[in-house]
């Protein structure tokens, strides 16, 4: 299998895309793949810049295993070189990445996390941001499904051929 990266994009980079982040490394981790496979996560809003994630959102991951260790940033230009997949929990993080994509070539690297969706068929992540328990519980069943799929499509390397 050939090495890969993989940026996580939200709004804030406190909630949705810290758990994919989570989620994906477990699902790497439990498919053995840690040596081949890394995972990071950014916002396209710097306002949270600096905090960990969201004390609600990390009380529900930590239910299911899963410890929001990262701490929030805003994405920069060089993520489009350093990473070879760049994925957005919401259409509207979609949108900002293609504005934000100076070149062909980094702008087809950009996904939406539902595309590797298997078993539910949502539009996208929605923000929890203002919502409550479960809306938490809600992005962390769409990115357990999502997270298994995007891991089968990198085992077959559809991209990497
Ligand atoms: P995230 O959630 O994009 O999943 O990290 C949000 C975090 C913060 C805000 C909105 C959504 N906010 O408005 O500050």
């Amino acid at each position: 299998m050939k090495h890969c990266k993989i940026l996580f994009v939200c709004l804030g980079n406190i909630c949705r895309s810290p758990s994919a982040e989570a989620v994906m490394n477990g699902v790497i981790e439990d498919a053995g793949l840690e040596e081949f496979i890394m995972c990071d996560s950014a916002g396209t809003y710097g306002y949270h810049a600096g905090q960990n994630a969201d004390a609600r959102m990390q009380s529900h991951a930590i239910k299911r295993g899963y410890d929001l260790t990262s701490i929030s940033r805003k994405i920069i230009k060089d993520d489009f070189k350093d990473f070879d997949y760049i994925i957005a929990m919401d259409n509207s993080n979609y949108d900002d990445l293609i504005s934000f994509a100076q070149i062909a070539e980094d702008r087809a690297k950009i996904y939406k996390i539902i595309d590797f969706c298997s078993t539910m068929s949502p539009s996208e992540v929605p923000d929890p941001y203002y919502g409550g328990d479960a809306g938490f519980e809600e992005v962390l069943d769409i990115l357990e499904d999502a997270t298994n799929g995007l891991l089968n499509h990198l085992k077959k390397g559809v991209d990497n051929e």
